[in-house]
């Protein structure tokens, strides 16, 4: 690497190979886990089979279900009122069987537009049923999170939906949304960044592949007595029901996605918890802040700082062509994934929990020599 490693030998060691990664998703994972999976792919818990061969209904794999439940549970505090399932089809197939089960021509669901994501979830409601748009970022583009007073919310809605991080924009709620209805959460890319509210929320969602572990498993926490209020007469996989008397099993589940996102519950308890990732994760996303705020505008910030997301930092030089110079050289430098998402351009720099400081340091120092040369 050109840039600095400067922690222990080992760190360095274990990073010669690898560049700093601020994709947005599937992103960095915990060096340790990799680690970790590299062997359990070869024989895990010296069964003389690896995890992805492994059968979803033997011991070993039950052993890995069960600790990722109890570890996901420890992890946020989750108590015997909701369930933790890990499903399949993304955050995507969220967006439908939330509305398809709690949504009906008798209840309406307000849903709070923030960005594309949310967005999506509202396109797929209206398939299903009465939305109400209870806050329209798009006529801000999406700049921020909005106030209570924002809000336009409906008398007894079946459940207000908001996305917690928005990962194109930018933008974070600092605290669930206060509404008069169950709530409902995308937190795919905020996901066990920072403590997280479960007893505020109906429904929590997220695909695993940002702050979780790959994609290809998505985690659902749901309260039991707002489940059991669900839609009767859906298709058996479509059905929270379902999946929660079979324990996440009613079919063969994403066994190595389940794998993969306990080995990171455990690295997160190890690490301290999700007040230490809260910690980290501001230090981080402060140096790359820090370099937008003192560059005298030549980087020019997409969220409104009172809504600045602590996963993804999206900004822009003052040119296009700047912005495509910025990204070559972040490469040369070995830093990839730094183009904004298509719809907002510009950059964006995704730094969940296991982005290290040093790689936010090495971008850091880009961005100051960058400006010098072209400001
Ligand atoms: C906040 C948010 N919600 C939903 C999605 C869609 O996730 P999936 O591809 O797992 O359906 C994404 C993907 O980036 C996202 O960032």
């Amino acid at each position: 690497m050109t840039t600095t490693t400067t922690n222990a030998t080992t760190r360095t060691k274990s990073l010669a190979k690898r560049i700093f990664n601020f994709s947005a998703g599937p992103a960095t994972l915990p060096e340790e886990v990799l680690h970790q999976a590299q062997q359990d792919v070869w024989n895990i818990a010296d069964s003389g089979i690896g995890i992805l061969e492994h059968s979803h209904r033997g011991k070993v794999f039950t052993r890995v279900l069960e600790e990722a439940e109890a570890d996901c549970r420890a992890i946020a505090g989750i108590g015997d009122d909701y369930h933790v399932l890990f499903l399949q089809g993304g955050a995507s197939l969220q967006f439908a069987m939330v509305p398809m089960s709690f949504l009906s021509s008798r209840r309406t669901a307000d849903y709070l537009d923030t960005g594309s994501w949310s967005n999506k979830a509202i396109e797929e409601a209206r398939l299903l049923g009465d939305v109400n748009v209870a806050f329209d970022g798009s006529k801000t583009s999406y700049d921020h999170i909005p106030a209570d007073d924002e809000l336009n919310l409906t008398d007894g809605a079946g459940y207000s939906y908001y996305c917690a991080n928005n990962t194109i924009y930018g933008t974070e709620f600092s605290r669930p949304p206060a509404t008069n209805s169950p709530l409902v959460c995308d937190a795919s890319s905020d996901i066990f960044s920072r403590p997280l509210e479960v007893s505020q929320h109906a429904i929590i969602f997220a695909g695993a592949q940002k702050n979780l572990g790959p994609a290809g498993c998505t985690l659902v926490i749901i309260r039991k007595d707002y489940m059991a209020g669900a839609n009767d007469g859906l298709p058996s996989m479509l059905d929270y029901r379902r999946h929660a008397d079979k324990g996440s099993r009613l079919n063969t589940p994403p066994a190595f996605g389940i794998y993969v996102v306990g080995q990171v519950f455990k690295w997160i308890l190890r690490q301290g918890g999700l007040a230490e990732m809260a910690i980290r994760n501001r230090e981080k996303a402060g140096i790359i802040y820090t370099a937008i705020d003192s560059s005298s505008g030549f980087y020019q910030p997409v969220a409104r700082p009172d809504s600045r997301s602590m996963m993804n930092i999206t900004f822009r030089t003052p040119s296009d062509e700047l912005d495509r110079k910025f990204i070559e050289e972040a490469q040369q430098h070995d830093m990839d994934g730094l183009k904004g998402h298509r719809s907002v351009g510009g950059l964006r720099a995704s730094v969940y929990n296991a982005f290290p400081k040093a790689g936010c340091e090495a971008l850091a120092s880009l961005m100051g020599d960058f400006a010098t040369r072209h400001g």
